[in-house]
């Protein structure tokens, strides 16, 4: 038997955890003794309004269950927001060793039809929201050799959905962003993953017909999150997938590729010529840095 995932000792900071996944997530942290501060700004799910009912009410049901856990309803969508948010985790439990970006809107609409505020709003969100909060704990992070961060991206970031240039790009963003976190993270023990979920939660209840919506649950996705939230944790910079029991890895890669020896003479018909070669993935590597993948590319230039 593995040994078991506690969090005694731990607290942990879960973004738009009113609901959905991030209310799954903050339970199940929650009952393996983590103390948790719930953020929900309270809105709809368009991103307008606001309200305190459902921080409140998860804290309650983590209560109720004999765990820890305050409510915060700034939003992450500024700066200061965000700071209040890990300034709650601090004044209420000392630190923050656990942080879940998790908060999430939708504007959808195709781009010819996206007005800039729904461009504007989600891009806010999600990844400043990601930017900002991981800004606000890494000090403390720092500052205690230890972190688990998490965040939340999408398989219309990874993969393209209609109808979701702002989603898709801010999610996309946030791979991105955590890629760089993993690196500077690295040797303060700070731990950054990234989780693509499929669960049924109003966000998704809108495109799936409610029988899909009910075999989804997002307690399905959680086991995920509470093992990268782990002292366990073996890894820093995976996209993990999860839903419906399936669980998987994304990864960026690049193919070995063609290197002609004389760049200059590389004409627009070569590229169309050596294009199977070119694009082909055989072989095909993944890189934990831009400079690793740099270091690649320029392998065979020679310097006088
Ligand atoms: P949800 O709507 O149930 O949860 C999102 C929560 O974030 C809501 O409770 C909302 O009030 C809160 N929130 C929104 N804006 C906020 C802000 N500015 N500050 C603080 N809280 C805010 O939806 P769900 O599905 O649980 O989404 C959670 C995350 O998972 C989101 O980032 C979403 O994009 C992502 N996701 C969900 C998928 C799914 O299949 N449900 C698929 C891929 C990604």
């Amino acid at each position: 038997m593995a040994e078991e995932i506690r969090f005694d000792g731990r607290v942990a900071v879960v973004t738009g955890a009113g609901g959905g996944l991030g209310r799954a997530h903050a339970l199940l942290l929650a009952s393996r003794g983590a103390k948790v501060v719930v953020n929900d700004l309270g809105g709809a799910v368009n991103g307008t309004g606001s309200g305190t009912t459902p921080a409140e009410n998860v804290c309650e049901e983590i209560r109720a269950q004999g765990g820890e856990a305050v409510p915060n309803f700034s939003s992450v969508a500024t700066w200061e927001g965000a700071q209040e948010i890990i300034k709650t985790a601090v004044d209420n439990f000392g630190k923050v060793d656990i942080l879940i970006n998790n908060a999430g809107i939708l504007r959808d609409k195709s781009m010819l039809k996206m007005d800039i505020e729904d461009w504007n709003i989600v891009i806010a969100v999600h990844l400043s929201g990601t930017f900002f909060c991981t800004k606000a704990a890494l000090p403390i992070m720092r500052e205690n050799n230890y972190g688990r961060i998490i965040s939340t991206a999408s398989a219309a970031g990874l993969y393209g959905n209609f109808g979701q240039t702002n989603y898709g790009a801010a999610k996309m963003g946030i791979a991105g962003l955590m890629n760089t976190v993993k690196l500077e993270g690295a040797k303060y023990n700070i731990k950054a993953n990234t989780l693509v979920p499929i669960a049924g939660t109003r966000l998704t209840a809108t495109v799936m017909p409610p029988q899909v919506v009910e075999k989804l649950k997002p307690e399905y996705v959680s086991p995920v999150v509470a093992y990268l939230a782990s002292e366990q944790c073996e890894l820093s910079g995976a996209i993990l997938t999860a839903g419906a029991g399936y669980f998987s890895r994304a990864a960026m890669v690049e193919g070995p590729g063609v290197f002609f020896d004389d760049p200059e003479s590389v004409t627009p018909e070569d590229i169309a010529a050596k294009l199977s070669e070119i694009t082909s993935l055989e072989g095909a590597k993944e890189y934990d840095s831009a400079t690793a993948q740099t270091g690649y590319a320029l392998s065979h230039v020679k310097l006088d």
